[in-house]
């Protein structure tokens, strides 16, 4: 940190998931202090940070060239801060990428008492000497991978008392298997005014299913893997998920003594053991964020690689690229390149989303974009969440020609797509949104793009490294007869 920014001025800033409506701040500015000496040492940091009611004018039809780095995977992040109170010594996350859902997970565990500071841009550092068992609605409601901190709460204070998070734009998102997990695990299970109470007198370990109708539950796996760690006795998890973010999180909880095997398969055993210690863990890269690029080279007809990105967590989304005639290079582990300078010879491909290793419901929308001006007739089909089409009617107002029936997309793929004022629902749905405008003729306007900046780390300047003609302009900048927002 230089010495210039150690010097700024700090405003100490509250940290919303919802968006606020009035003031715009250029930069962040964070305080980062500690009760207790030895730990923390007062220091102040600052990060640009945009403001969440911007707006993105994009002008689309220009292909992206060049090369991009991958940032750290939000969606292992989350559940790596949860384990971390696992501890009562100090857990360090590096390669943490720098969004509001990481600052609010860090907000909610401040609440509950532990201390959670930033000591850089991507460097966190969780101590949780002490916790109380109490995870409110407004806080949980707001970020539903808090659900997760159920978990590490049992552990240390054999009771907990966590919010249910609520609706969710993508769909009914139960928690039912996690809640069997629980159980299965000896804990008292009741809910009360919204609200799990969760009773771990009798916590043990145990043989348990959690596959669903719809699969394996990633963070269900995180919360039942985070309980049976310290659940004396031998638990065997039978149908677990194997996302890379599960694998990532099974590392950080070796690092800290935990016995664990079976990592990156459908099995886990678990012995428990007595306590966890602090660890350092460098979060993987996003697989969804390197697959997001890898699609804008695609639809741009561009050439682009994406650093960080590994090809064995993509693998699904490497074989249907492929299939539709993208051509794809693996130069390293880690490193993946798109040379779509031959957009026309694309063709229509059927794509059915599954639990990892099969194709992410994290990046259906992303597909749906590149579908939806690829020739030919395309199936997208959502089996994880059967309703995560939000996008869907957004892209038709930028001329997509998609009907959904059921839990499918029938997408007639266009030569080219016009670009429009649209509205981003949710993280995903808006990356689709912008992926759209990039391969669209004429000039886009994506609204509500906090959404956006809760999983990617500035979209917009890294796009724009590539080539996009992509600004990030405050909300009263847009054109009020474009503006698509009520009131
Ligand atoms: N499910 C149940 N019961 C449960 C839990 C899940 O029926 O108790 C069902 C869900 O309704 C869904 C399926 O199982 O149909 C899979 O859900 P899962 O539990 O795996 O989702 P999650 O763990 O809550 C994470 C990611 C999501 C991602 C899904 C699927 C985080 C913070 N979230 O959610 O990410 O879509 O796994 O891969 O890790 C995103 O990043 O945009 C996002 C939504």
């Amino acid at each position: 940190m230089s010495g210039a920014m150690a010097k700024a001025a700090v405003r100490p800033v509250a940290i919303k998931a919802d968006p606020p409506t009035t003031h715009r701040s250029d930069d962040w500015k964070a305080t980062r202090t500690s009760h207790r000496p030895g730990f923390l040492l007062p220091v102040v940091f600052t990060v640009p940070q945009p403001h969440p009611m911007d707006v993105f004018r994009v002008n689309g039809s220009r292909p992206l060239r060049g090369t991009v780095h991958t940032s750290g995977a939000k969606n292992a992040a989350l559940p790596l801060f949860a384990a971390a109170l696992l501890s009562d010594e100090t857990v360090t996350i590096e390669n943490v990428p720098d969004l509001s859902d990481i600052r609010f997970m860090a907000e909610i565990m401040r609440h509950i008492g532990a201390d959670v500071e930033r000591s850089d841009a991507n460097t966190w550092k969780v101590h949780a000497r002490k916790l109380t068992n109490h995870a409110p609605y407004e806080l949980v409601r707001k970020m539903r991978a808090s659900v997760c901190l159920m978990g590490p709460l049992i552990d240390r204070l054999r009771s907990a008392v966590v919010s249910l998070p609520g609706g969710c734009v993508i769909g009914p998102r139960p928690i039912d298997l996690h809640l069997k997990g629980f159980s299965g695990l000896g804990c008292g299970v009741s809910i009360e005014g919204g609200y799990v109470h969760l009773d771990a007198r009798h916590l043990h370990g145990a043989d348990l299913f959690l596959g669903g109708r719809h699969g394996s539950t990633a963070l269900g796996t995180a919360n039942i893997l985070m309980a049976a760690v310290l659940a004396p006795g031998t638990t065997r998890i039978e149908s677990a998920a194997c996302e890379p973010e599960v694998v990532d999180l099974c590392r950080l909880l070796r690092a800290m003594g935990a016995r664990i095997d079976g990592i990156g398969s459908h099995a886990l055993v678990v012995e428990g053991v007595e306590r966890l210690h602090g660890a350092t863990h460098r979060v993987i890269s996003d697989r969804i964020e390197a697959g997001t690029f890898l699609i804008a080279g695609a639809i741009t007809g561009g050439d682009v690689t994406v650093e960080g990105a590994r090809a064995s967590d993509l693998a699904a989304l490497l074989d249907k690229l492929r299939e539709c005639g993208v051509p794809i290079e693996s130069p390293a582990p880690d490193c993946v390149r798109v040379r779509a300078d031959r957009p026309h010879s694309r063709k229509a491909i059927d794509v059915i989303t599954m639990p990892h290793p099969g194709f992410a419901t994290d990046l259906q929308a992303q597909m749906c974009a590149l579908m939806a001006v690829t020739p030919g007739l395309s199936i997208i089909t959502e089996k994880v969440f059967p309703n995560r089409f939000m996008h869907v009617p957004e892209l038709q107002r930028m001329g997509a020609d998609i009907a959904i029936e059921g839990p499918s997309a029938i997408i007639k793929g266009l030569s080219r797509l016009s670009g429009a004022p649209v509205m981003a629902s949710d993280l995903r749905a808006s990356a689709a949104l912008v992926l759209a405008a990039l391969a669209a003729h004429g000039e886009s306007w994506i609204q509500r793009v906090y959404h956006i900046d809760r999983g990617y780390e500035r979209i917009d300047l890294r796009l724009k490294r590539l080539g996009a003609a992509i600004e990030r302009l405050p909300a009263d900048q847009m054109p009020k007869h474009l503006d698509g927002e009520p009131g």
